[in-house]
C-alpha cells in the first residue's frame, strides 16, 4: 500500500471516530528547559554545532558551479556544488587574515576572490591564487584552503555540521526516513521565493510546527478552514518525525473502497520534520512551505528562513497567482498568526505563571522533540 494511502485510511479512521494519534501519557517540560540560559547554550552547542542540520535544499544549487552563502547561527557559510556535482559547505572567511570570501548571496561562479588581499579559491576550497607572492613569502597552499565542514545530501537536502573537524554518518542519521524524504521528490521543485523570519525562543517556536491541536484557534482564516483541527496521524523514525492532517474533504472518502482511492494525497496534507531544525510541508496543488529554524543567540529567538516552493516555475498568470497566493498565505499563518501567538508565550516565560508546561497526549511530535533532545544531551555527557 502507498504511504499516502495508508495515510489517508489512517485519517479517516480518526475522523469517523473523533479520534487522533496519541502519546501513551501526558509530559511535563520544565520552564527551565525553555529559559535557562546555560541549558540552552549547551543544548544549542550539542543539537545545532555538533550534529548535523539542515542548511539548504539541494535545489537551491541545481548545477555544477552554482553556490550560494547564508550565515547560519552567526557562522558565515558558502554553499557550492563542484564540477562532480559534489555539494560543498565551507566556511565563508579567508585563511589570510579572516575577511568574508564570497560576498554575493547566490549565483554560479567556480572560483572566489576574497575582496581585501585577493587571493582566490576554487569552489572546492582550494587556495589557488595568492597576489603577490614573491613579496608575501611561501604558503603552503595545501593547508590554507577553506575551511571545509562535513556536508552532505540526501533526499534533496543539503546537511552540514558547523563545527570544524566533526564527521556525521547521515545513512546513520536519517535511518529508513531518508527514504520517507526521498519520496518527497524535493530535488524536482522550483524555488519560487524565499524570506527569513525573526520569531521567538527555539523550543516554543519549534512546537508550534509540531502539532494541529492549534489550527482551529491561530489558523481560523488562513489554513485551518482546510484542515480537520486536532487529527494527526503521527509516525517517527529515529528522532524525525512524519505527521499527516486529514483535509476537510476527507469524508468523500467514506462514499468510496480503498482499492479505488486513486489520488489519497488529495485529502491529507502531510509534513515531514527532519531533527533538529527542518519542516517540509507539502501542499496538494503543487505547493510546498520549507522551514529552517535555527535558534538565536540567546533562550529568546529563532531566525526561519522559509522556502516557498511550486511543483514548476510558473508560466501563466494563473499559475504564478496560484503560487503567489500561496506564499502570502502561508506569511500570513506562519507569521502573522503563528509567530505572533508564540511571541506571547515567550513574554510569558519569566512570570512564574508556570513552573512546567503540560504536553497533551494528543501532541505526540511535541513530546518527541523534548525527549530526542534530551537523549541527545545525555549521548553526549556520555561520549
Ligand atoms: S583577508 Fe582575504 S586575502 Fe587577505
Ligand atoms: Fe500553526
Amino acid at each position: 500500500m502507498s504511504d499516502a494511502r495508508e495515510l489517508a485510511g489512517r485519517a479517516l479512521a480518526h475522523f469517523n471516530n473523533g479520534t487522533t494519534d496519541l502519546a501513551p501519557e501526558q509530559l511535563r517540560i520544565p520552564i527551565d528547559a525553555y529559559t535557562n540560559e546555560a541549558r540552552y547554550e549547551a543544548e544549542r552547542q550539542t543539537v545545532f554545532f555538533e550534529s548535523p542540520i539542515a542548511i539548504a535544499l539541494s535545489l537551491e544549487l541545481p548545477e555544477a558551479g552554482d553556490f550560494q552563502t547564508q550565515t547560519v547561527m552567526g557562522v558565515p557559510l558558502l554553499l557550492t556544488r563542484d564540477r562532480d556535482m559534489k555539494a560543498h559547505c565551507f566556511i565563508n572567511v579567508c585563511r589570510h587574515r579572516g575577511a568574508k570570501v564570497c560576498l554575493q548571496e547566490k549565483g554560479h561562479q567556480t572560483r572566489f576572490s576574497c575582496p581585501y588581499h585577493a587571493w582566490t579559491y576554487s569552489n572546492q576550497g582550494e587556495l589557488i591564487g595568492i597576489y603577490g607572492e614573491d613579496s608575501f613569502g611561501e604558503v603552503d597552499r595545501a593547508t590554507m584552503g577553506l575551511t571545509e565542514l562535513t556536508c552532505e545530501e540526501r533526499a534533496g537536502v543539503i546537511f552540514a555540521c558547523l563545527t570544524p573537524g566533526h564527521a556525521f554518518n547521515i545513512d546513520d542519521w536519517l535511518g529508513e526516513f531518508a527514504e520517507k524524504l526521498a519520496d518527497q521528490k524535493l530535488a524536482n521543485w522550483h524555488l519560487y521565493t524565499e524570506r527569513c523570519l525573526d520569531g521567538s525562543g527555539w523550543k516554543a517556536t519549534m512546537d508550534g510546527y509540531l502539532e494541529v491541536y492549534h489550527h482551529d484557534s491561530v489558523h481560523g482564516k488562513t489554513v485551518g478552514p482546510h484542515t480537520v483541527g486536532n487529527l494527526l496521524v503521527h509516525d517517527t523514525w529515529g528522532a524525525h518525525q512524519r505527521m499527516a492532517f486529514a483535509r476537510k474533504n476527507i469524508q468523500e472518502l467514506n462514499d468510496r473502497r480503498p482499492e479505488s482511492w486513486d489520488n489519497p494525497e488529495s485529502f491529507i496534507r502531510v509534513v515531514h520534520s527532519v531533527f533538529p531544525n527542518l519542516s517540509i510541508s507539502a501542499i496538494l496543488g503543487g505547493q510546498c512551505l520549507v522551514g529552517f529554524i535555527f535558534p538565536g543567540e540567546t533562550s529568546t529567538t529563532t531566525v526561519t528562513r522559509q522556502l516557498i516552493l511550486s511543483a514548476g516555475a510558473p508560466t501563466t498568470e494563473d499559475e504564478q497567482t496560484a503560487v503567489e497566493t500561496f506564499s502570502q498565505m502561508t506569511l500570513q499563518a506562519v507569521r502573522d498568526e503563528d509567530y505572533a501567538l508564540v511571541a506571547t508565550v515567550q513574554g510569558g516565560l519569566g512570570s512564574g505563571a508556570n513552573d512546567n508546561f503540560l504536553i497533551g497526549r494528543n501532541e505526540p511530535a511535541v513530546q518527541h522533540y523534548h525527549r530526542e533532545i534530551e537523549s541527545l544531551m545525555k549521548a553526549s555527557r556520555r561520549a
